[in-house]
């Protein structure tokens, strides 16, 4: 029987009750594909403040070094927004995983399922039958970790320096990743840069098209990041794979999880450099956030801590059939009509947290 160790870092806000959610699914996979789940439970982000004074203790890091993956929920909330940045709880618990286990290609599915189309803003003839982009982040460079970095003083006024860099090495990595996943999937690339303006975009472009001579089967266009972030919502069916820095995918991927409709459906994975039997070390989590004004009430949309479940199986154990069971169930219950608030609309069915989670678990 194979074997995983999960490190479960639920964290703050609705994080604990859709985590719940992705347990119990994880439960049902666990019998009928013959694995064993070991969970291990840490505090991170706001609570982890509370309890041991800092969003990523020791503690969990250790509990995260000695796993096969994390998954992680949200951290987050009105109680810890007036710590100084750099000790809130996003801050001060997400970029130092990030960076601590080299997580450097983040992948962030934007689907709008053609029965949900209605829950996107963009009007729905430029939508019609769903679509399904895959917005390839690199995670680990860029302004975000740039140095130098900080702030000073020039001639009694205030300056503010971030850095942006990219090695080479760093984009060919990240740039494999999104060649890879687009093998697997639409065959097209969208390569998104600066180079009008930046040297970074300059590097990038000419990396990038280097890579892709390896993949002869895919196809790959570039576009500035302003125009972008227009034709991904004048035409999201025009894309598949969407490979960005840093900043920018940052921001494109906020964009598309907008236009994909619902927040509470859009799983993530960061994957890091360590390799494990079948695939790579990463973290799992929700796009959405920590909801607090629907925290602990039983009704948030478990199926994006679900979904990032799945892409934990399929990314870091290689149980791909494991993980289609999970996404299949998620769409034969939407399907079927089940609806959480946030995806509700006239003539389906208005279901909780715990009942989403346990029609999903059913129907695997
Ligand atoms: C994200 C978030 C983070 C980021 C913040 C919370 C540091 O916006 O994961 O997209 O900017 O990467
Ligand atoms: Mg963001």
């Amino acid at each position: 029987m194979k074997s995983f160790k999960i490190a479960i870092l639920s964290g703050d806000g609705i994080g604990p009750e859709v985590m719940a959610e992705a347990r119990r699914v994880l439960g049902v996979v666990q019998g009928k594909f013959g694995l064993r789940l070991d969970f291990t439970e840490a505090h991170v982000g706001g609570i982890a403040i509370d309890l041991c004074g800092h969003a990523l203790p020791e503690e969990t890091l250790r509990v995260c070094r000695e796993s096969d993956a994390i998954l992680f929920g949200s951290v987050g909330g009105p109680k810890w927004e007036t710590l100084p940045p750099n000790q809130q709880p996003e801050r001060a618990a997400l970029l130092p995983l990030r960076k601590h286990f080299a997580l450097f290609a983040n992948l962030r599915p934007a689907v709008c399922l053609p029965a949900l189309t209605h829950a996107s803003p963009v009007k729905e003839s430029l939508i019609a039958g769903g679509f399904d982009v895959l917005c390839v982040r690199e995670l680990t460079g860029g302004l975000y970790f740039g140095q130098p970095k900080g702030q000073h003083e020039e001639d009694g006024e205030p300056v503010a320096v971030d850095t942006m860099i990219y090695r080479r090495s760093e984009i060919e990595r990240i740039a494999h990743v999104a060649f890879k996943a687009a093998q697997a999937r639409g065959k097209k690339v969208t390569s998104i840069d600066k180079a009008n303006v930046l040297e970074n975009g300059v590097l990038w472009r000419r990396t990038v098209t280097e890579i892709a001579k390896q993949y002869a089967d895919v196809t790959l266009n570039h576009l500035y990041v302003d125009n972008a972030a227009m034709q991904l919502i004048k035409n999201p069916r025009g894309f598949d794979v969407v490979l960005a820095e840093n900043l920018f995918g940052d921001i494109l991927s906020d964009e598309m999880a907008m236009i994909a409709g619902s927040l509470g459906m859009l799983p993530s994975a960061s994957l890091g450099v360590k390799e494990t039997a079948a695939g790579r070390f990463g973290l799992f989590e929700p796009s959405g956030g920590t909801a607090p004004d629907i925290a602990g009430k039983g009704i948030a949309n478990p199926i994006a801590q679900i979904l990032s479940a799945s892409m934990m199986l399929r990314y870091s154990f290689g149980e791909n059939a494991a993980a289609d069971a999970i996404d299949a169930a998620v769409r034969r219950v939407i399907d079927d009509g089940l609806r959480t608030g946030d995806i509700w609309s006239e003539g389906t069915r208005r279901v909780g947290t715990a009942e989403m989670g346990a029609a999903i678990a059913a129907a695997i």
